[in-house]
């Protein structure tokens, strides 16, 4: 393993010699050990899902706080067993096709198509424009007799009230997904995200809070849930829940089900960064703050952009920098943008805007009433956010940065 891992960093350290200037989404946040305890399952040559995967769920429920977590092949498999669970008739109360769910109109693709796909039927909210996130009240007021469940979307490492959203979710008897897939690792009231719902879903997609490349994880507390996911996961069968003697019982499918199973190889990956969460969390938070002292420091600071609010009970593990262009500037966003890329500093949109506005809302008809949603829409239109690297970053690179950033002003 030493061996193999001194090759490694010989070969990282011959590469980022050749390193200039950019601001991508994620810097280099693999390690050598990342790399080496991937390529030591390879040489293993057993890849498929193993001891490896296990140990990670073992950690990552420990750390998260839940009974219960699964590894699968990605955040959107992690969303696809929430919402399918949901249906599937071993779950006691279990939700019936054309039953509707709540789901901001701020939301990624695989938010909304899982619960679509499971035979749910979307009822979108809007989110409020200073967090990015629903608040308990337009929450509170959507919720009619059809409502069954929702789907709450913790956007870039941010959150609103969701001890309060819980509690009003119970009350009125409704199942609720964290899609948490951007926020691992952000704790509300001391209790992570994820956490608070029937099921939390998790990204290690690249530039997340940590990554594998590929990967998701999906949190449970209830073993009647947990045992449904898991056969679900692959293929319906019931290996790895129950121990038989008799092996030709061995083929036993209990349930519908898919094949959302990661490789043992990723699992490796993602377990060597989890350790490193913590360290990415603390460095990412104080990237942000200097990112955002020196912009505002700036003496060419003129209010060019406004930031998002985090909830005071909020302790964020941020996913990247979301930054809101003020009107004034507005009209010069695509050229700013293109301008941003051409100069190497990588930017998105804040998730994928407002989602109503997607072709594939008007293919699948599922915004009949023509709805707008006021602060989605303004999202899309003044939103993008740029990276937060989870290397320490230095004065000269924000200089750069900034200065970059500031020239709105003059293109
Ligand atoms: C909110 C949200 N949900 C789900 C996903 C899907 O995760 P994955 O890319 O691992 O399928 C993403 C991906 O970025 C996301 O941002």
């Amino acid at each position: 393993m030493t061996i193999l891992k001194d090759l490694i960093q010989k070969r990282f350290n011959k590469i980022e010699k050749k390193n200039y200037f950019g601001y991508p989404l994620l810097d280099d946040a693999f390690s050598a050990e990342d790399i080496s305890s991937a390529m030591e399952v390879l040489l293993s040559k057993k890849i498929t899902m193993g001891e490896i995967t296990n140990e990670f769920e073992y950690e990552f429920a420990n750390y998260i706080g839940s009974k219960y977590a699964l590894m699968v092949n990605s955040g959107s498999s992690a969303n696809l067993l929430a919402a399918f669970a949901l249906v599937n008739p071993l779950k006691k109360n279990h939700l019936k096709i054309g039953d509707e769910f709540l789901i901001q109109s701020l939301c990624w693709s695989t938010s909304l198509w899982p619960m679509v796909q499971a035979g749910l039927r979307p009822k979108f909210i809007d989110v409020n424009a200073r967090t990015l996130n629903i608040d308990p009240e337009e929450f509170f007021r959507s919720i009619t007799k059809k409502t069954k469940a929702a789907m709450i979307v913790h956007v870039l490492g941010n959150c609103s009230d969701i001890d309060l959203i819980t509690k009003i979710g119970k009350k009125k008897n409704l199942y609720l997904i964290e899609d948490t897939c951007e926020s691992l690792g952000s704790m509300f009231k001391n209790k992570y995200l994820g956490t608070f719902g029937s099921f939390g879903t998790f990204s290690f997609y690249y530039s997340h809070q940590i990554t594998s490349g590929e990967g998701g994880m999906i949190v449970c507390d209830n073993k009647k849930d947990y045992q449904i996911i898991h056969s679900m996961r692959a293929h319906g069968w019931d290996r790895g829940l129950n121990k038989r003697k008799n092996n030709r019982k061995d083929f036993n499918f209990i349930n519908a089900g898919f094949n959302l199973r990661p490789l043992d190889i990723t699992a490796a990956i993602g377990l060597s960064q989890f350790k490193r969460l913590n360290n990415f969390k603390k460095t990412r938070n104080e990237n942000r703050k200097k990112i955002l002292q020196s912009l505002q420091n700036s003496k060419n600071w003129n209010n060019q952009f406004s930031f998002i609010e985090k909830n005071k009970n909020l302790k964020p593990s941020w996913f990247g920098l979301p930054i809101l262009i003020n009107k004034k500037y507005l009209h010069k966003k695509e050229k700013f943008l293109n301008f941003l890329n051409e100069q190497k500093v990588e930017t998105r949109p804040i998730i994928s805007g407002n989602f109503l506005d997607q072709p594939s809302i008007k293919l699948f008809n599922l915004n009949k009433k023509n709805k707008i949603m006021r602060n989605s829409k303004e999202i899309s239109d003044r939103g993008f956010f740029i990276g937060l690297h989870t290397k320490p970053i230095y004065q000269n690179q924000i200089n750069k940065l900034i200065k970059l950033l500031l020239s709105i002003d003059e293109i």
